[in-house]
């Protein structure tokens, strides 16, 4: 999937990259990663079922709490009892403290947090990074209190904020919930940071390093055009998400009424696929055995739950016909067919799509109807209207990496010898515990991805003579305050093909590359530099490999081509139409100024298509320009990037440039990325074309 090494990238999603790579200069500063919420958060909020109401109260919250232990709920995984807004009077008191509500909550704060912790359970609240919260009836929020505040909630046994973003002032995002992260952190108490800026300024390029996870699009509603446009949003952030750090694509209206129970079980089933927070929004005092049911599946559970803590992504997507993979840690993977069409459809993928080709036979379990078959890893189900079967499909036998660009964090071990602490996934190793390093950091220069190990450290990968090449940067992480010495290694089979000499603390980012193939394993030792481990947290950061051929010899529309991931802020993209907003295919043929294409790709900002090449292209060339569907608005530009170089770049365009003809030499690249900004002034009626695109190989 995603490619790209260089600064804090990750290449699916929209405008990621060309965020991403300005982050490269910053001095060293370590991250704020508090080293929890290892796996999605699970737990009630009781926004979705009673806004402001004053149902909301007490009692409530009590009974929710009660509801937890006696309906199965805790033992299911859920752990949080939360409030949301209208908890505070609109007044801070005398000492510029926030108060509780006497009404909705006559024994304050503590004492409802006390009962909580008193069935075993987390408490959680909530706040603004503005002046006041969302709620006409809200309440003061946090701006310009964070410590004050943060020190209050800590007192009363708060373990998770959700810090909203109405009456922020227009201050900038990333230091508004940096400050309260930083507050939270002062407290020593920890504290779950679920990040609530509604996706508004990308904050999956920012926040994985301050928050435990940020909400990606707007509130969602109890109905199903609302629930599957949020799905469709989130589903181009994959590559973000990782342990502590998770996509929240809003809470879940599981039960309130609004959907079928086959639109909520898709719901359920998705948020479980995109390993999002699994925060239940009904009232659990009243629920349906039907909605319990739902909420309780323990098998789409352990989904979301999955150690690996990867979010699954789109592996193909027809007609309104979704397939997603997520792969998961014991190298199985949890996979999704969703009909968000009206009539039964089959939809099937095969063992190959869904990225674990290779093996002799395949379990596959059905997460719903709980039947499980063996057979060669097809996956193939009648979906009604609005439905999703779910699976869990486990290779017999451990098998190749998927053709395309895969982060080597991605992948289950073959193998993890580390001596100190257990080798991390996208996060530095910080000695003890499980998920207790930093995002990973060289010199300043910060990494989404990569593996961070302590020497002496020997991991190994399966590749089944699948891959061509490996390509990493190496360097001991700033947790190391610039002391440390090691070497990086990386054997093919038996053979070193990489040695990096030896690299200090002080030293900048070292660029290692391997030819792999016909490599049956691959290994990455990291040994001490003869003066022992002390010190040695060493990064394989951006490690991935590109495995198996790229298109043949030929010149090929790009829409004729399967994509390796595309992402859009807006509905899917689409092939040889416009993007329409919110349905699959709902766009019009693609005109720019006048100019109508039967070719090309439809996509809405912020976007990111990307292509597997491996190796075998040499150019691109295609038209750009808004689409005549945004009606006089939107500005974009349009930018190429072979692997994480960018090779050709629009510049601005409004609903008024006439198309613009970009050509792009691709020779030699694993990876041709597309992407579409929103020109800087958000992502209204962005509605982009890349018309009669031409890959040449
Ligand atoms: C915003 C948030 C919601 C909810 C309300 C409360 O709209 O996105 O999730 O917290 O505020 O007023």
């Amino acid at each position: 999937m995603a490619s790209a090494l260089t600064a804090v990238t990750l290449l699916t999603g929209g405008g990621a990259l060309a965020v991403g790579l300005q982050l490269a200069t910053a001095p060293p500063a370590l991250a704020l990663d508090n080293g929890i919420n290892l796996t999605p958060q699970m737990g009630f909020n009781n926004w979705n079922s009673t806004l402001c109401g004053d149902q909301f109260d007490e009692a409530m919250i009590k009974g929710i709490a009660d509801a937890f232990v006696d309906k199965g709920l805790k033992a299911a995984g859920y752990q949080y009892v939360n409030l949301d807004d209208c908890w505070a009077l609109p007044e801070r008191n005398a000492a510029g403290d926030l108060v509780p509500d006497p009404v909705r909550f006559p024994h304050g704060i503590k004492a409802l947090a006390d009962y909580v912790h008193g069935k075993g359970l987390k408490f959680g609240i909530y706040s603004s990074a503005g002046d006041h919260t969302c709620d006409v009836r809200g309440f003061p929020g946090g701006l310009g209190h964070e410590q004050q505040d943060a020190r209050l909630w800590a007192s009363w046994g708060v373990d998770y904020l959700k810090y909203d973003n109405c009456h922020n002032q227009g201050l900038d995002a990333k230091t508004r919930y940096r400050t309260m992260g930083d507050a939270l952190k002062a407290t020593g108490r920890p504290i779950l940071y679920s990040i609530c800026e509604w996706g508004s300024t990308g904050p999956w390029n920012w926040a994985p390093s301050v928050g435990n996870s940020w909400r990606t699009t707007g509130d969602i509603s109890d109905t199903w055009q609302s629930m599957i446009s949020i799905a469709q949003a989130n589903q181009g952030l994959a590559g973000y998400a990782k342990p502590g750090a998770f996509n929240d694509p809003d809470m879940l209206e599981v039960g309130n009424g609004g959907m079928t129970a086959t639109e909520y079980r898709t719901h359920f089933s998705l948020w479980a696929e995109m390993a999002a927070p699994l925060m239940i929004g009904t009232d659990l005092r009243t629920a349906a055995p039907e909605t319990l049911e739902i909420l309780t599946n323990a098998d789409v559970i352990a989904v979301d739950q999955d150690p690996l803590g990867r979010q699954g992504s789109v592996v193909s997507s027809e007609q309104g016909l979704v397939v997603m993979s997520k792969p998961l840690a014991d190298g199985a993977r949890a996979v999704t067919l969703t009909n968000e069409g009206s009539y039964d459809t089959t939809i099937t993928a095969t063992a190959q799509t869904l990225g674990i080709g290779g093996a002799d036979s395949y379990t596959v379990k059905d997460l719903w109807s709980k039947k499980t078959t063996t057979g060669n890893g097809t996956v193939s189900a009648t979906v009604p209207g609005h439905g999703t079967a779910m699976f869990r499909v486990t290779p017999s036998s451990p098998v190749p990496p998927p053709t395309g660009v895969t982060q080597l964090s991605d992948l289950p071990f073959g193998s993890a010898a580390n001596q100190w602490g257990p080798v991390e996934r996208d996060r530095s190793n910080g000695d003890h515990q499980p998920g207790d390093g930093q995002t990973i950091s060289i010199r300043g220069t910060t990494y989404a991805k990569g593996l961070g190990v302590h020497a002496a450290s020997d991991v190994a990968f399966h590749l089944g003579g699948a891959c061509r090449s490996l390509v990493t940067d190496v360097g001991i992480d700033d947790e190391a305050y610039g002391n440390g010495s090691v070497v990086f290694r990386i054997y093919k089979d038996g053979a070193k093909v990489a040695d990096s000499g030896t690299v200090t603390g002080k030293d900048p980012a070292k660029r290692l590359t391997a030819d792999l193939t016909g490599a049956t394993t691959v290994r990455l030792v990291v040994t001490d530099a003869g003066d022992g481990t002390r010190y040695d947290h060493a990064d394989w950061a951006g490690a991935h490999v590109a495995c198996g051929s790229g298109p043949a010899t030929g010149t090929y529309p790009l829409s004729s081509l399967a994509w390796s991931s595309a992402g859009n802020s807006w509905g899917p993209v689409e092939k040889d139409m416009s993007n329409g907003d919110n349905q699959a295919r709902d766009g019009r043929t693609i005109t720019i100024a006048g100019t109508t294409y039967a070719k090309g790709l439809g996509v809405n900002a912020l976007s990111e298509v990307v292509y597997y090449l491996g190796g075998s292209c040499t150019s691109l060339t295609t038209d750009v320009g808004v689409d005549a569907e945004a009606n006089g608005r939107g500005s974009v530009s349009f930018e190429i990037y072979k692997d994480a170089t960018k090779v050709a770049d629009s510049g601005l365009m409004t609903a008024s440039s006439a198309a613009r003809h970009l050509t792009a030499d691709l020779t030699g690249a694993d990876e041709l990325h597309l992407v579409v900004t929103d020109g800087g002034d958000g992502t209204n009626s962005d509605h982009a074309d890349w018309a009669n695109p031409v890959l040449t190989c």
